[in-house]
């Protein structure tokens, strides 16, 4: 079973991210060949700054190695490090629908954010995040349920192509976790948690103080009721919930009852001490790998000559299926 997952390199992690895909990628390693990429093309998308870039794949890339990533047990890398992603987003753009680029969430919210440029990257991402699995023929996907929709346009893609040249490339299947798929901001909880939010105060960062976290979880937006269950009316309170649940690694249904009757207040310190000492590990452990940036680097360049051996197999393959190159002997 090969499990490939992308992450992009914007800002600090939070903990939607963190519960959604990160430990996802972690427990990836002991059930199957994990890889795993920074994807640093897929954040030229949008306005940015080059020298911030290379700064934020050093923090990503800390942090996921802090959360348990180990380069001995899966195949860590920097997406641009990996030439062959961009040329087959290329040739995969020759069998991917316009209409459903046209029809995609993501796009349609950042486009509507650009104040000056919407970019054509921005509008053919998927076609590289299509690029970035198929390349290694995945089996798996693990991601955040705000990804389903591009992990359902690549496996479109890779019918596509498999229709029209010939078996070639495998199509994946997502995987979204039952408990954490979208983590909501805890000032505006009917708006997924997101690093792009306007609310820092909505937003919990992996690596965040402590006291900040308490602040933060103490000070989320819940109703006027007072009892600790999930309900359409009460986002907030059934976004504390399923963060518990997360965290503890229970259900939703079993906080319910563990704190019935309890209140808010008393809740929300619970919820806040649980987040606290979920990420107090991750949070010990990047300040000393983030200061290396050496070591990360090998890290890095270690995992993309791994990742090469894969995907150039690959594009041999989708080239000669596509007709497109000169002819080589394969073997
Ligand atoms: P990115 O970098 O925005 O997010 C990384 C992962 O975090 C998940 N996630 C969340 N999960 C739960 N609650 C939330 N509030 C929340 N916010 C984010 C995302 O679903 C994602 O799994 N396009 C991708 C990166 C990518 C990729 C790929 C993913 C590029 N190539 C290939 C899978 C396979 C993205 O922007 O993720």
């Amino acid at each position: 079973m090969r499990i490939f997952s992308g992450i992009q390199p914007t800002g600090r992690k939070h903990l939607g991210n963190y519960i959604g895909a990160i430990t996802q990628y972690v427990a990836g390693q002991d059930r199957g060949e994990g890889i795993y990429c920074v994807v640093d093309l897929h954040a030229i998308t949008v306005s940015y700054d080059p020298a911030g870039l290379r700064t934020a794949v050093y923090d990503t890339a800390a942090l996921l190695l802090a959360a348990g990533l180990d380069p001995e047990r899966c195949i860590f890398f920097r997406q641009s490090d990996v030439p062959e992603h961009t040329e087959l987003t290329w040739l995969l753009s020759s069998v991917t629908s316009f209409g459903d680029l046209n029809r995609m969430h993501q796009f349609k919210e950042k486009s509507a954010a650009q104040r000056e440029l919407v970019t054509a990257g921005l509008f053919t991402y998927p076609v590289l995040m299509a690029a970035d699995v198929l390349a290694y023929r995945a089996h798996e996907v693990p991601v955040g349920d705000d990804q389903r929709q591009h992990v359902e346009l690549m496996r479109d893609v890779a019918e596509r192509f498999n229709a029209r040249f010939g078996e070639t490339l495998v199509v994946p299947q997502v995987r979204i976790p039952a408990v954490g798929a979208r983590i909501m901001d805890l000032q505006a909880p009917e708006r997924k948690m997101s690093t792009t939010s306007d609310s820092p105060q909505g937003l919990i960062h992996v690596t965040e103080e402590p006291a900040q976290i308490v602040r933060k979880v103490r000070a989320a937006v819940t109703d006027s009721g007072s009892e600790v269950r999930r309900g359409p009316d009460k986002p907030g309170i059934s976004n504390l919930i399923e963060i518990m649940a997360a965290v503890r690694g229970s259900e939703p249904a079993a906080i319910e009852r563990e704190f019935e009757g309890s209140g808010y207040g008393s809740f929300k310190q619970a919820v806040a001490d649980a987040v606290v000492e979920y990420l107090a590990p991750v949070r010990e452990r990047y300040g000393e790998l983030r200061a290396d940036e050496a070591a990360l680097e090998r890290a890095l360049a270690g995992g993309a000559e791994r990742a090469r051996a894969i995907a150039s197999d690959t594009l041999a393959d989708v080239r000669a299926a596509m007709g497109v190159g000169a002819v080589r002997p394969r073997g």
